[in-house]
């Protein structure tokens, strides 16, 4: 392609170090597709007569045939899925086919290419993290009145609602599933016309352009387009946080359903066992999820080390760029798949859940708040009570062992009628602030929860709506 200027031949170990078909032809038909766009706009200034603009669009698509039905085989030599593509149209059609490349490099053909990959590869991801938080709503609902002990430090806290518990993960899932979206909006510009770095003397048309491939605009400054990834670190962002998300999720659900906690039941179908050990059920599936989020993380810091201190504009680095990206979208889809399936079916073990609370100290707080809606300071109130829970301590009894005898000895403020009040499952139930663990605030956040994802699938929905399709 660059025979003009050079005399001598490539070195074969050059060859090999800067193709990228491993990387890039699977973007063959996004190429052909950016091409066809560039081809239609270049007819509609003129720069392409009818006949050649159609020579090419029926080339490009016998192209995609060919590399689909694997009779088009990329060779090396051509470095790379554009110039493979281009110079096999040439070899169809001629001259018509050398008139392509008018106006445009690989810069902003590149550019273009992996946004439209991108785009449709985020719109499937998006579809997805709906399917994995309406499941949690649907177990969130399933387990409203499920009552579970809360942790703080790992330390038995006050007990909540485990549909109070999924919704908190559904509230992180849905910002990770707001800035998938927001990596859709920031790649939904178009990079042709840009050229290699500076634009064209041609009356290029870069409206038509966007137009063409469904992008609301042309992106707004040449050399940025060529230089920029900003697109794929924001995919790379939801990436990373989902995949923390996850990993907590993870880590929480092996260790409820360890045998020292033991109130979660994860399903055998997604356990394993041992070769040696014949009693184990060990949850790979979720440790294998909170271990990829290194990976996940990794790709992400791949990308930023790659662009710290990359010269404006181009550089070669950036060829890199999709090396990453490929292997966390290919990660992060199988990560949101076993996750969603996965939820569908834990389940929680209630009486094993009521036993780890049985001594009934995790209702510590609410006796407390008893005494404050007595009038009793808090902080008097919560030394009162942290000396009835060392008094429990030292008498080997829970909260629900005392006699009202020694209710009145400890706590005579509270003339012993708390008694009959103090429950596990009141507990949860009296906690009625807003965003709460109170069984009607979990209804609540369900609600809410289920018109979000209703519109966010409406602005999916819509976005998708009048994008070009590509096979
Ligand atoms: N294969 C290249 C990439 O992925 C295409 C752009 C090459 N441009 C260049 N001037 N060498 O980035």
């Amino acid at each position: 392609m660059w025979k003009g200027r050079f005399t001598g031949q490539t070195a074969q170990i050059v060859q090999r170090f800067t193709q990228s078909l491993d990387l890039d032809w699977r973007l063959a038909a996004y190429d052909i597709r950016g091409s066809i766009a560039h081809a239609r706009m270049l007819r509609s200034v003129g720069l392409l007569t009818d006949d050649e603009e159609r020579r090419i669009e029926t080339g490009l698509l016998e192209i995609g045939t060919e590399i689909a039905s694997g009779t088009l085989v990329p060779t090396q030599e051509l470095e790379d899925v554009h110039m493979n593509i281009e110079s096999r149209l040439i070899e169809k059609i001629g001259p018509a086919g050398a008139k392509l490349h008018t106006g445009r490099s690989r810069n902003d053909q590149v550019a273009v290419t992996v946004r439209l990959f991108l785009r449709d590869q985020l719109l499937g991801m998006a579809e997805d993290m709906e399917a994995l938080l309406s499941a949690l709503l649907r177990l969130a609902e399933r387990h409203r009145l499920t009552v579970i002990p809360g942790y703080t430090h790992l330390q038995q806290a006050q007990p909540v609602s485990f549909g109070h518990y999924l919704m908190a993960h559904f509230t992180a899932f849905s910002r990770d599933y707001d800035r998938l979206f927001y990596a859709l909006r920031s790649l939904n510009e178009c990079p042709l016309g840009a050229g290699a770095l500076a634009g064209s003397t041609l009356p290029l048309d870069r409206h038509f352009t966007a137009a063409e491939l469904g992008f609301p605009s042309p992106t707004r400054n040449s050399l940025d387009t060529v230089a920029q990834r900003d697109y794929m670190l924001d995919y790379h962002s939801f990436a990373s946080l989902f995949a923390v998300h996850c990993s907590r999720l993870c880590e929480d659900f092996i260790l409820y359903s360890s045998q020292e906690f033991g109130w979660l039941l994860l399903p055998d179908s997604f356990c394993t066992g041992s070769s040696m050990m014949p009693q184990k059920k060990n949850a790979d599936v979720l440790e294998l999820l909170r271990g990829k989020t290194g990976q996940i993380v990794g790709h992400q810091m791949d990308l930023y080390v790659t662009l710290k201190g990359l010269p404006m504009t181009y550089d070669r680095d950036l060829q890199e760029d999709k090396r990453g990206l490929w292997a966390s979208l290919a990660t992060v889809s199988d990560m949101i798949h076993a996750l969603t399936a996965l939820l569908c079916e834990v389940d929680v073990n209630e009486e094993r859940a009521a036993a780890g609370m049985a001594d009934g100290l995790i209702l510590a707080t609410d006796v407390a708040e008893e005494l404050v809606r007595r009038g009793i300071p808090f902080r008097e109130a919560h030394e009162k009570v942290g000396h009835l829970v060392k008094e429990c301590l030292a008498r080997g009894k829970g909260l629900f062992d005392l006699s009202r005898e020694e209710w009145a000895e400890l706590l005579p403020e509270l003339d012993g009628d708390l008694l009959g009040n103090l429950s596990i499952h009141a507990a949860v139930e009296r906690r009625k602030t807003f965003g709460g663990t109170g069984f009607d605030q979990v209804a609540e956040q369900i609600r809410y929860g289920v018109a979000a994802v209703e519109e966010a699938k409406e602005r999916r929905e819509r976005y998708a709506a009048d994008l070009p399709v590509i096979e």
